[in-house]
C-alpha cells in the first residue's frame, strides 16, 4: 500500500527495537527519510542496516536518552525538522504504590508523558508551517484497561493521551493530526522485562507466566511488533487526514468492549 509520504521525514523515538524498529522497516519501505533515536548507537547502527531503502533516501540515527531535555534538544537542533514524529521509548517496570516514592512518581510522568509532550512541543509548529504533520504516540493498552502492578504506567500515560486528545483539536485544521496505538501484549524486549518481573513477584516461573498470559488473550499469542507497526503507519498516512484524537488498541481483542 502506498501511504502517499514518500520523501517526508520521520522522527522514531525507541526506534533500534520492538515495536519502534518495526515501524522504522515499514516507513523505510514507503520511501520515508527517517532519524532513529535511542540510547545505545550499536542497536541504532544494526537497526539501520536492517532497512530496505533505496540511494535517494536519507536515513540516519542519533544517540540520545529522550528523558532529558538537553537531549531532546540536542536532537531537534542535529536533525531535519520532522514531518513525522514517531513518540516511543522507556516504560517502567511493574510495582505497588505503596512503595513509591514521589521521585518514582515524578520519574513515571517525565518518562510517560512529559518527555513525549516535550518532543510534541519541539516539533509541532513546523508541521503546522509546513501544513502536514502526523503524531502517533505508541502508549499501552494500560491507558484503556488499567493493569493492576502498572500504576505509574497507567496514570502517566492517560495523561499523554489525553493531553493529545485536547490539543489534536486545535491542530488538525493545519493537516496535523496526533493519534495513539495503544499495544496488549507484544513480543518484544518489554514484554520480556514485565514478566521477568511478575515473575520475581510470584511463586511462578518465567515461562509459566508467558504460556498463562498468551492463552488468557482471545487470540490466544503475543502481537507482533510488525502487528503494531501497522497500526501506526496507517495514522502516519497521507489518507489519515480526518483521523485525529483517536486511541487504537492492538490487543488481540483483549479489551471487551465495542467503543
Ligand atoms: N511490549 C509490550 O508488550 C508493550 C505493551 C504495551 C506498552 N509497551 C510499551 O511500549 C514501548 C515500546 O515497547 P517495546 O517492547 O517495543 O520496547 P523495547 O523492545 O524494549 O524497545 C524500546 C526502545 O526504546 C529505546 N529507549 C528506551 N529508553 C529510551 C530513552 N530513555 N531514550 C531513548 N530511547 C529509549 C530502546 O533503545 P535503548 O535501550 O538503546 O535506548 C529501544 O529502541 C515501551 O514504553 C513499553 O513499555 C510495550
Amino acid at each position: 500500500m502506498d501511504l502517499g509520504i514518500a520523501g517526508r521525514h520521520a522522527l522514531i523515538c525507541g526506534a533500534s527495537r520492538g515495536m519502534g524498529r518495526a515501524v522504522a522497516q515499514l516507513l523505510a519501505k514507503e520511501n520515508v527519510n527517517l532519524t532513529l533515536i535511542a540510547r545505545n548507537p550499536d542497536t541504532l547502527g544494526e537497526t539501520l542496516n536492517l532497512l530496505e531503502t533505496t540511494p535517494s533516501q536519507h536515513v540516519t540515527y542519533i544517540a540520545a536518552d529522550l528523558t532529558h531535555e538537553s537531549e531532546r534538544q540536542r536532537v531537534f537542533s542535529t536533525c531535519a525538522p520532522p514531518d513525522i514524529l514517531i513518540n516511543n521509548g522507556a516504560g517502567m517496570p511493574p510495582g505497588d504504590f505503596r512503595l513509591w516514592q514521589r521521585e518514582d512518581w515524578l520519574k513515571g510522568l517525565d518518562t510517560m508523558m512529559l518527555a513525549p509532550i516535550d518532543m510534541i512541543r519541539l516539533s509541532i509548529d513546523g508541521m503546522i508551517e509546513r501544513k502536514f504533520g502526523r503524531i502517533v504516540n505508541l502508549a499501552s493498552r494500560s491507558v484503556k484497561t488499567p493493569q493492576a502492578e502498572m500504576g505509574l504506567s497507567n496514570a502517566a500515560r492517560t495523561g499523554l493521551v489525553s493531553f493529545s486528545a485536547g490539543l489534536a483539536r486545535q491542530v488538525v485544521s493545519h493537516n496535523v493530526t496526533i493519534n495513539n496505538v495503544l499495544p496488549g501484549i507484544i513480543d518484544s524486549d518489554a514484554q520480556y522485562a514485565h514478566v521477568h518481573d511478575l515473575a520475581r513477584r510470584s511463586h511462578k516461573s518465567y515461562d509459566e507466566i508467558w504460556q498463562e498470559r498468551a492463552l488468557r488473550n482471545p487470540a490466544g499469542r503475543y502481537g507482533s511488533p510488525m502487528e503494531v507497526a501497522a497500526a501506526v503507519a496507517f495514522f502516519c498516512s497521507h489518507a489519515a487526514g480526518f483521523t485525529t484524537g483517536q486511541s487504537l488498541l492492538v490487543d488481540g481483542g483483549d479489551y471487551n468492549g465495542i467503543f
